[in-house]
């Protein structure tokens, strides 16, 4: 300590008298203290005198060494960062050169991630460099201290990184803690995310757990308990059928056991509902739903009278007889027949 006291005033001594109160012009580069930085003097001197600096309007710290003074950098005095008059000598430039690492390597020497100069505590920033984390912050998350996730810890162990970052990781306690749906009993999985987002957990799930079977049309808002009888969630049958083989049974109009239709419910239906059924009769076998007999029936049993097969069907309950004779005098192969009707009109059209 005292040596350094005695080392300053040596200098002090050496280099302090003659120069001061000399006017400018007298001194040639030769005297200047800033090594080879050969620059203008006038840049940062004037004529009254070497001190205090006066810096005239050329000067830009940013633009002479390509490193900013922003923030509190502007107001810090030159020599906290430079060492010496010889601006040749650079500073370190990267903040850990001259800041020291409050976080002891964890969260890597790239400062400028999360710092500025502006000030090293800055919630606004860093909830935005959270943003980029492993773990974004949504929902609840975004209004909580900090400190909820990241406890403060003893110096030299992690308080930032190493977080667990899956919902089960911090909110355990509160799935064991459910009554109403008791998670535990009913056999809910742990992936708390499939259900709950981070806004609250009164909200039922905004999705269906099971990427096997979204729930969609009709399917959605039911009650779980409608398709999960049993508390083991991934025992619900995935095919229409399973679930509505009732439903087949009880067709009537058409009558799907005797039209021969396949159990694959979804070939023609949707969830949305029954009776908008995706049934292509008009490519396989008459066209019904498009030309001419498109809106001129109400039910299958207009042409389908049998109950027993779909292979029958008749034309005559709309097209009486005496009508369609008188249409088709002097047609030759005429007869007031269902099946004659088809050969000639296969399409429903003349
Ligand atoms: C980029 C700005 C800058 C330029 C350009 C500059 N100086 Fe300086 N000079 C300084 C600073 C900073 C100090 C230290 C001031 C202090 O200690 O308060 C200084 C101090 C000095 C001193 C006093 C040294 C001391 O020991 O008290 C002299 C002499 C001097 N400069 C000469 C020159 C000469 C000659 C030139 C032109 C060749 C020049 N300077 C160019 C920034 C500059
Ligand atoms: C917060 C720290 C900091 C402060 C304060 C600071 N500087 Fe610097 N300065 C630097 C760094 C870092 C560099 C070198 C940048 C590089 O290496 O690219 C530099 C470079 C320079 C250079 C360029 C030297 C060359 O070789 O071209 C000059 C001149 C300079 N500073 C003068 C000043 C003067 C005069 C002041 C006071 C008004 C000042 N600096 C205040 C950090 C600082
Ligand atoms: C060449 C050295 C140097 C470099 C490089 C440097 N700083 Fe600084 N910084 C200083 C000095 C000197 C001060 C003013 C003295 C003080 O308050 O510690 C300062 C002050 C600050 C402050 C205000 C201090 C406070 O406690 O509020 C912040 C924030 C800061 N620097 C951030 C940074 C960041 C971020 C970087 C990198 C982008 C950086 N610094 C690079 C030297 C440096
Ligand atoms: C991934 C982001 C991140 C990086 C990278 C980072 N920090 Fe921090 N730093 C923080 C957070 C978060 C805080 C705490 C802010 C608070 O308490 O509100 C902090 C606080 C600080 C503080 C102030 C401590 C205090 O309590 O006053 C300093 C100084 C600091 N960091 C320096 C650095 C330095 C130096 C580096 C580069 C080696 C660095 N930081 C890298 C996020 C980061
Ligand atoms: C709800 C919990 C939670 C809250 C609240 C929270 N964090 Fe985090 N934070 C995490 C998790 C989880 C990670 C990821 C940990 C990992 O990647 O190892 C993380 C990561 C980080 C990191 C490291 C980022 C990196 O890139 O390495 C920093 C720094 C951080 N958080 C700072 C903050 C600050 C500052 C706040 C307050 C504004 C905050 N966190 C609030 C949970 C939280
Ligand atoms: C790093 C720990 C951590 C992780 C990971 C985490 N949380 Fe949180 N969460 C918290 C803390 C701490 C709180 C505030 C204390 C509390 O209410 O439990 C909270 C609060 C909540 C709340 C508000 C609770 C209320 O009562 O208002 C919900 C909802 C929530 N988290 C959902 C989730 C979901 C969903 C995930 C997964 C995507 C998740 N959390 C991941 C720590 C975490
Ligand atoms: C299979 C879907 C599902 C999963 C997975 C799930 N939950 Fe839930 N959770 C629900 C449903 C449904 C409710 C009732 C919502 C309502 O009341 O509208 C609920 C309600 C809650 C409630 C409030 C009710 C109470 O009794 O306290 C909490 C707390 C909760 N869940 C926590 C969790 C946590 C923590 C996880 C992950 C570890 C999780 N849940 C996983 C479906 C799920
Ligand atoms: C319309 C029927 C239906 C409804 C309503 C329904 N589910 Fe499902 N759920 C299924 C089917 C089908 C599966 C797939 C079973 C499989 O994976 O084999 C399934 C799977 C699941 C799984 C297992 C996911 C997995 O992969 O582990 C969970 C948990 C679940 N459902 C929860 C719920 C909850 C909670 C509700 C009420 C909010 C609900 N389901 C409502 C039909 C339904
Ligand atoms: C895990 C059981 C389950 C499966 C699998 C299932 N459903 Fe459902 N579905 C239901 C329940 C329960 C209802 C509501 C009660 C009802 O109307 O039968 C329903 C309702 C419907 C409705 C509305 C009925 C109405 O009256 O409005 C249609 C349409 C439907 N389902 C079509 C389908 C189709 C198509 C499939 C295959 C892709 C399918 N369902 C698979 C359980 C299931
Ligand atoms: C080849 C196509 C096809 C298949 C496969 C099919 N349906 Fe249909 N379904 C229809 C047509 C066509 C209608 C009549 C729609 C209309 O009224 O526009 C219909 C109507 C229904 C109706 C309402 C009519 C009534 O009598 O109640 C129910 C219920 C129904 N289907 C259930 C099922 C179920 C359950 C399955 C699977 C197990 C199934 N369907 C498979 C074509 C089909
Ligand atoms: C305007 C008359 C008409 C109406 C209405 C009609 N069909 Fe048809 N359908 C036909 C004709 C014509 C054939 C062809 C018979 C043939 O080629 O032997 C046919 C054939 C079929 C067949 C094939 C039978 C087989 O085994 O080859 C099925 C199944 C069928 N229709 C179902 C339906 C259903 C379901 C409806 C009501 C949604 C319906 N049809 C309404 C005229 C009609
Ligand atoms: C549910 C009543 C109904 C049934 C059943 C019916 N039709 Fe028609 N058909 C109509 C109506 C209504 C028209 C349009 C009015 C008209 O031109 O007489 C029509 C028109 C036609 C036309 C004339 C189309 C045109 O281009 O002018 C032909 C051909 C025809 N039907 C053939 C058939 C054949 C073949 C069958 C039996 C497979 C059949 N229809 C069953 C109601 C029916
Ligand atoms: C041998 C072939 C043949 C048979 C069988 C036949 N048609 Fe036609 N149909 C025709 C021809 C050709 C015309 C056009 C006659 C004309 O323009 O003078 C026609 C015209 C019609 C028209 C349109 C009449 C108008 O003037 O708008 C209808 C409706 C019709 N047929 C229905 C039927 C029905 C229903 C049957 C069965 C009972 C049937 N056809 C049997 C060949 C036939």
């Amino acid at each position: 300590m005292t040596g350094a006291i005695v080392l300053l005033l040596a200098i002090v001594v050496l280099a302090g008298p003659g120069r001061q109160g000399r006017a400018q012009d007298e001194i040639g580069p030769a005297d200047s203290p800033h090594g080879d930085f050969l620059a203008d003097c006038t840049l940062c001197h004037s004529d009254d005198g070497w001190t205090p600096l006066e810096f005239g309007e050329e000067w830009d710290h940013a633009a002479i060494s390509g490193f900013p003074l922003a923030g509190a950098h502007a107001a810090a005095d030159c020599m906290s960062c430079h060492r010496s008059l010889d601006f040749t000598e650079h500073p370190p430039s990267d903040c850990v050169g001259c800041h020291q690492d409050v976080h002891l390597g964890e969260l890597g020497t790239d400062c400028g991630r999360c710092h500025t100069a502006r000030s090293f505590i800055d919630r606004a920033l860093h909830l935005r460099m959270h943003r980029m984390s492993r773990f974004p912050l949504t929902g609840a998350h975004v209004t909580l201290d900090c400190e909820r996730c990241h406890r403060p810890v003893a110096a030299g162990k992690h308080q930032w990184v190493g977080l667990p970052t899956v919902c089960e990781g911090c909110h355990r306690d509160d799935f064991r803690r459910t009554t109403d749906p008791d998670h535990e009993a009913l056999g809910f999985p742990m992936f708390c995310d499939e259900c709950h987002t981070t806004r609250t957990w009164e909200a039922g799930p905004l999705t269906h757990p099971s990427e096997v079977f979204p729930l969609t049309g009709a399917h959605r808002g039911l009650n779980c308990s409608e398709c999960h009888e049993s508390d083991d969630f991934r025992a619900a049958p995935t095919d229409c059928v399973g679930c509505h083989l009732d439903d087949y049974l009880g067709t009537t109009d058409p009558n799907h056991v005797v039209a021969r239709f396949p159990t694959r419910c979804d070939e023609c239906h949707t969830t949305v509902s029954w009776d908008a059924a995706r049934f292509d009769h008009d490519a396989l076998y008459f066209p019904i739903y498009s030309g001419t007999h498109r809106g001129v029936w109400s039910a299958c049993s207009d042409c389908h009278q049998s109950s027993t097969s779909f292979r029958d069907f008749t034309c005559l309950t709309c097209h009486d007889r005496a009508d369609t004779d008188e249409d088709h005098q002097g047609v030759p192969g005429y007869g007031y027949d269902s099946r004659l009707c088809l050969q000639c009109h296969p399409d429903g059209r003349q």
